[in-house]
């Protein structure tokens, strides 16, 4: 059975680089809360018209595609894992096969927030390794900036995420030991409300005591989206952040272990960790807690803030280019977000 390896990979971010000073212009935070907490020093935020998620997901396709030695019309399958979709349906997959003029192949879109990069290159990769696709492009892409509450209420959220995106071209390998090793899917779902963004969506309240929004049980209309929620600011992500780190800490060392140990590996084998780029204190905790060194890590949060499914490719693709990975490293990509949901995927470059 052939295994997968990463042919290509590219990142884009957009050029307007937003620091912590100026943000302050928007909301009660100061430079050295968000540095002291969460490591950001400044984020990227697309142009508000001209430049989508899927417009930046293709911007970092293409240099996937052109490094893979490949065209557009070489793909045969895409996966595209988002949380800020340019439309709530269809997908961002299809926007990307007509943009880049793709064949009629599949699109597949994964929402798997902060783990979608890892969900979707463990996707990628079962087709490969079952022969049913040659060159799949997988795409993490991001323009959080549109859907933040830039308000002091929403300081705790917005102040982290920022825009970006990453691609890979996955194909298969017949090289011994080469690719991607094994990958390993978690969730659980008991904290699904403590980071979320309720609306729009049909849960009417249904899972919480504690209601998220006003429904009306006697009217049909505005059940997706009310002109109330808007007005309530509850159309804006949550996040209870102590919470969230508090479980990161736990499960983002359990499943960097679990990859090594499918592999008989153990940390002093690892080349390079790739973390989620969630925040940098989880990453330096982690780092610590497996007892591993500054040069088997990479962070790069400090510039591009949390861009979620976009942050791992983003990094690996920062990594790579600074020549910090090398045919035959061991490279370790993990996440943990949303849901919760977290895996990690381990890969002999
Ligand atoms: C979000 C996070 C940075 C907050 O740090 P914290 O130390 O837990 O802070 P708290 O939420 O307890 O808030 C502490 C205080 O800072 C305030 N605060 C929150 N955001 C702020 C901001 N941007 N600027 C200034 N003050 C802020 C809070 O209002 C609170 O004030 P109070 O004590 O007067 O009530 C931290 O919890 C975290 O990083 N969690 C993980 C989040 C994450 O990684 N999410 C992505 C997952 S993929």
């Amino acid at each position: 059975m052939p295994k997968s390896f990463i042919a290509g990979i590219g990142m884009y971010v957009p050029e307007n680089v937003v620091t912590n000073n100026d943000l302050k212009k928007y909301m009660d935070t100061s430079d050295e809360w968000i540095q002291e907490r969460t490591g950001i020093k400044e984020r990227r935020y697309a142009k508000r018209t001209g430049e989508t998620t899927t417009t930046m997901g293709i911007e970092a396709a293409k240099i996937a595609i052109e490094r893979a030695g490949i065209t557009p019309q070489d793909i045969d399958f895409i996966v595209f894992a988002t949380i800020c979709p340019d439309y709530y349906f269809p997908g961002c997959g299809v926007l990307l096969q007509r943009a880049m003029k793709m064949k009629e192949i599949g699109a597949l879109d994964v929402r798997n927030q902060c783990s979608g990069f890892v969900y979707a290159l463990s996707v990628a990769d079962q087709f490969i390794k079952s022969g049913t696709y040659k060159n799949i492009l997988v795409v993490g892409s991001e323009k959080h900036s549109f859907g933040l509450d830039f308000s002091t209420r929403g300081r705790n959220i917005s102040v982290i995420f920022g825009d970006g995106a990453g691609a890979v071209v996955l194909q298969p390998t017949e090289q011994e030991g080469k690719g991607i090793l094994s990958s390993h899917l978690h969730s659980d779902g008991e904290s699904a409300e403590m980071l979320a963004m309720f609306n729009p969506g049909t849960h009417a309240n249904h899972w919480t005591e504690q209601p998220l929004a006003s429904f009306n049980d006697s009217e049909i209309a505005d059940m997706f989206m009310s002109h109330e929620m808007i007005d309530k600011a509850q159309n804006f992500p949550v996040m209870d952040g102590p919470a969230v780190f508090k479980k990161a800490i736990v499960k983002f060392p359990e499943v960097i272990k679990e990859a090594l140990a499918a592999n008989n590996l153990t940390t002093d084998d690892l080349s390079l960790l790739v973390p989620h780029q969630a925040n940098l204190r989880i990453a330096q905790f982690v780092q610590q807690k497996l007892g591993l060194r500054d040069d088997q890590v990479y962070n790069n949060i400090q510039k591009f803030g949390n861009t979620t499914a976009a942050s791992i490719p983003i990094a690996l693709c920062e990594a790579w280019e600074q020549g910090k990975i090398k045919e035959g490293d061991l490279i370790c990509l993990a996440a943990f977000g949303s849901g919760f949901t977290w895996g990690s995927v381990l890969v002999r470059w």
